[in-house]
Parts: C-alpha cells; sequence; structure tokens
C-alpha cells in the first residue's frame, strides 16, 4: 500500500466539498489502486470558525507553511479563496520547488503567473493541474492535454463567467432590467456582494490567459487587454435585437491571426439561432475550441459550484496520481506578437437629436471613416430624441477611439457599443 501524503489550504465553499470526497473515496481508492490518501493539514485563516462541514479530527491549521513544508505531505490541493491571491502565489511557489504536485483552483493566481509556475514544474518534474480554474465542472484542461497532441488549436470561444451569463440571459428571457437580474444573481449566491470582477469581465479575462496558456501555448500581457463591462446594457438593447435575430452574450473569443491575437472578452451580440452560445442560458458556461484536424468541439456545463468544481479537483488529483507522475506535457510558452481587439462589426445604440442632417451627418461620419453601414433604425421619439440602433462592419479593424469622438463631436450620445459576432466567423 502507498501512502500518498495531502495538503489542503483552504476549507471554504470548495474545500470543503473536496474533503468531503476525499474522505468518501478513501476506501475505494485503496483497494482500486492501493494508495492510501491521508490529509496532514488543512490551512485556514480562523482554526476556530464554524463551518459547513464537520471538522471533528480534521487537521486544520492557520500555519500553511507548516503543510508545504511537511515532507510527509506530496500533494497539494489550493482552494483558496481570491483575496487571498498574494498569499497563494508564494505557497503554490514554495511547494513544487520542493517537487510537490499541485492542484490549484485560483484562476487569478494562475492568470498572473501560469508561466513560470509551469516551467518550475516541469524544472522539478512535479505536476501542475489546473482544471477547475476554468469552467468549473467542465474537464477542459483533461481534454485539451489528452486529446490535441498532433493538431493545433487557433481559436478558442465561448462563455466563461456564470454570473454575466445569468444577468444576460435573465434579461434577455425574463426581461427582467439588469439591477433586478443582479440581485437575483446574488440571492442565489451567483454574484458576491461586490460583482465587479465578474461583470466587468475580469474573472473572464484571466480565464482567457489561462485558455491560451492551456490550448494555445501562448500568454498575453493582461495589461493588454481590454475586459469590456456589461454593465450600461439595458432592456431596451435586448429588445431590439430580439427584432433583429440577435442576442447579446458575454463572450470571449481568442482567435490567432498570423502570430497576433484578435480578442473579444465583454459583451457581444450573437445571432439567437445558428451558433453554441446562444443557446447557453443561466449561469452555465461553454467553451468551444478549433482543433486543426478535428474542427470545432464545444464543452458546456456548470461553471462554477461547489459539487461541479471540486470534482474535477479530486479528478485531477487521482490523475496526478495514476497517469501523470512521470511526466509533463508543457512545452513552454511564447508570447503573441500583438494584441488586437476585434471590432470588425459593431452594434451601436445611441440618441440623437431630432433635427434634420443628424443621420445624414452620421453616415457621412462613417462613410469618411470607410465603415459600411449594415442597419440603420430609429425608434421612439421623446423630448426631442430618437433611439438609433447602428450595425456595421468593416473588413479591417473599426477605430473604436475615433469613432466615438466623431459621435461625440456631432453631439450624439453612446449608450451602448458591443462588437458583433456573425455566425459564420463563431
Ligand atoms: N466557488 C466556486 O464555485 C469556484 C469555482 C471555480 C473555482 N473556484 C476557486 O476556488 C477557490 C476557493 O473558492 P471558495 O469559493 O471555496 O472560497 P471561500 O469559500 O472564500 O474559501 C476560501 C478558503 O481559503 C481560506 N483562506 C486562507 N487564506 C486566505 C486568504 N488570504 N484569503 C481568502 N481566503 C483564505 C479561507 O479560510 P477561512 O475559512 O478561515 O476564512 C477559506 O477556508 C478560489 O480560488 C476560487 O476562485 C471557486
Amino acid at each position: 500500500m502507498k501512502t500518498v501524503g495531502i495538503g489542503i489550504l483552504g476549507l471554504g465553499t470548495i474545500g470543503g466539498e473536496l474533503v468531503q470526497i476525499i474522505l468518501k473515496n478513501q476506501p475505494r481508492i485503496r483497494e482500486f489502486y492501493g494508495i492510501d490518501l491521508q490529509i496532514r493539514g488543512i490551512f485556514v485563516r480562523d482554526v476556530t470558525k464554524k463551518r459547513a462541514i464537520d471538522t471533528t479530527g480534521l487537521p486544520l491549521t492557520d500555519n500553511a507553511e507548516s503543510i508545504i513544508e511537511d515532507e510527509n505531505v506530496q500533494l497539494i490541493m489550493e482552494c483558496m479563496g481570491g483575496s487571498g491571491t498574494e498569499h497563494t502565489y508564494p505557497l503554490i511557489k514554495r511547494a513544487i520547488e520542493l517537487k510537490k504536485n499541485v492542484v490549484m483552483s485560483s484562476k487569478k493566481v494562475l492568470a498572473l503567473h501560469g508561466q513560470e509556475l509551469l516551467e518550475l514544474s516541469r524544472k522539478n518534474k512535479s505536476v501542475l493541474c489546473y482544471d477547475a480554474t476554468v469552467g468549473g465542472g467542465i474537464p477542459i484542461e483533461k481534454v485539451v492535454e489528452n486529446s490535441f497532441y498532433y493538431q493545433e488549436i487557433r481559436k478558442i470561444y465561448g462563455i466563461l463567467n456564470g454570473t454575466s451569463n445569468f444577468i444576460c440571459s435573465n434579461m434577455f428571457l425574463k426581461h427582467k432590467s439588469f439591477k433586478q437580474a443582479l440581485k437575483e444573481a446574488q440571492k442565489l449566491g451567483y454574484a458576491e456582494n461586490d460583482p465587479s470582477d465578474d461583470i466587468d469581465s475580469y474573472d473572464a479575462l484571466y480565464k482567457a490567459e489561462i485558455l491560451a496558456l492551456m490550448c494555445m501555448e501562448r500568454i498575453f500581457d493582461l495589461n493588454a487587454v481590454k475586459p469590456r463591462t456589461i454593465r450600461g446594457i439595458s432592456n431596451f438593447d435586448f429588445e431590439m435585437l430580439e427584432e433583429e435575430g440577435y442576442t447579446i452574450k458575454p463572450l470571449v473569443s481568442l482567435e490567432i491571426k498570423g502570430e497576433d491575437l484578435y480578442y473579444i472578452i465583454g459583451p457581444a451580440v450573437v445571432s439567437i439561432e445558428d451558433n453554441v452560445v446562444s443557446g447557453v442560458d443561466a449561469n452555465n458556461n461553454i467553451i468551444a475550441v478549433i482543433g486543426s484536424k478535428s474542427g470545432e468541439l464545444s464543452f458546456s456545463g456548470q461553471g462554477a459550484g461547489k459539487s461541479p468544481t471540486a470534482s474535477v479537483m479530486f479528478d485531477d488529483l487521482l490523475n496526478t496520481l495514476l497517469y501523470r507522475n512521470n511526466f509533463i506535457l508543457y512545452n513552454g510558452v511564447k508570447p503573441f506578437r500583438e494584441i488586437i481587439e476585434d471590432n470588425t462589426a459593431l452594434y451601436l445604440h445611441l440618441k440623437v437629436n431630432d433635427k434634420p442632417g443628424v443621420i445624414a451627418d452620421i453616415a457621412g461620419l462613417l462613410s469618411h471613416m470607410g465603415i459600411n453601414i449594415d442597419k440603420f433604425i430609429t425608434r421612439g421619439k421623446t423630448n426631442g430624441l430618437y433611439d438609433a440602433f447602428v450595425f456595421i462592419s468593416n473588413e479591417n479593424n473599426i477605430d473604436r477611439d475615433a469613432l466615438v469622438k466623431g459621435l461625440k463631436k456631432q453631439h450624439v450620445r453612446i449608450l451602448s457599443l458591443i462588437p458583433i459576432v456573425y455566425e459564420e466567423e463563431i
């Protein structure tokens, strides 16, 4: 019988569930694989706190270093909370330096330090698994690492943030206002008290960085990317877009063209029919990868939640012990040449003055910028103002800043400016 000492960092939502899964499966793992899993230490901030699980007999400690340095711990399971980022990174680094295998859940730590940690684990011949960091219960890391040996992935897209998707779905399907939908997400535990990271797409940005690393063996400078927020999208946008056969989804799209990365991170206008993202509602996620040989493969499901996430981590734990102990698949990463926000087609919701020549002026500006107007719709005159909805496209990227500046100069108020992803592009 082989004994494997496990150290767990964090005993909150995910850590609590993970401990229960480990304890429940201990006898089976002994019987089937001859491995005795022993939890040797669980790090928490407050050992006296009342917890959702029964902690009788569990080795709780507020000294994380004692777990990392314990020579009888071979495997570290990291389930620390978001605010633990600064604390988590040095612990993971030290564990890898000590040649321990690590299973991670913190997307922010991996997005900020993934390249360094993966290189360190390769150097130390330890295994670093991180399936829980993207897509919660969707085992995307296992699929990509085990199924794309002889092909390239040049495009990835999908919905990576359940909170934003829940809000957009509720605005579209149930006609809730942004505020109502957010409140409901908070009530159901899908959104935090401060939901900024989710609705301003920083959570999606971290996951996009991890997907680029995992699927494309590339990294990008997080500061070079502008994640867009879903704040400011109105029911009027959804109503108008539905009439035209579109909706809005919180999209992540990463595509390599030449050596450059073209990206969308934030809300995108997509057709209601004919694509895989528009049917993914509530707090679900979807990840689609386009392999050079396989074509498009997509995976959807629970992007968060204690059971899906902890069970993906437990699978990582077993994979680490059973299959991946002596080799590492990571081949190194390189940066993209340029990072470009994909702006080839845009949807605009404008407030314009009801005066002769105003629409002609807007059309003139777009024509001057070489932009095609695909559709121009005006609605609802109140207090001398129209709502105008404009669908525009271009072969090359539209200069958003110049467009915004030009419209402002014409005293046009921009209520929404959202990229459109036509079905043939996804
Ligand atoms: N929740 C999900 O659905 C989900 C899905 C995918 C990935 N994840 C990732 O899983 C990790 C854990 O999430 P969670 O929802 O389980 O978090 P959580 O409920 O807040 O639990 C965090 C745990 O880490 C401990 N901790 C130790 N040092 C900490 C520090 N400096 N700051 C914050 N916590 C610290 C906390 O100790 P105390 O209990 O003593 O406070 C707590 O036990 C996060 O990295 C998250 O991004 C979560």
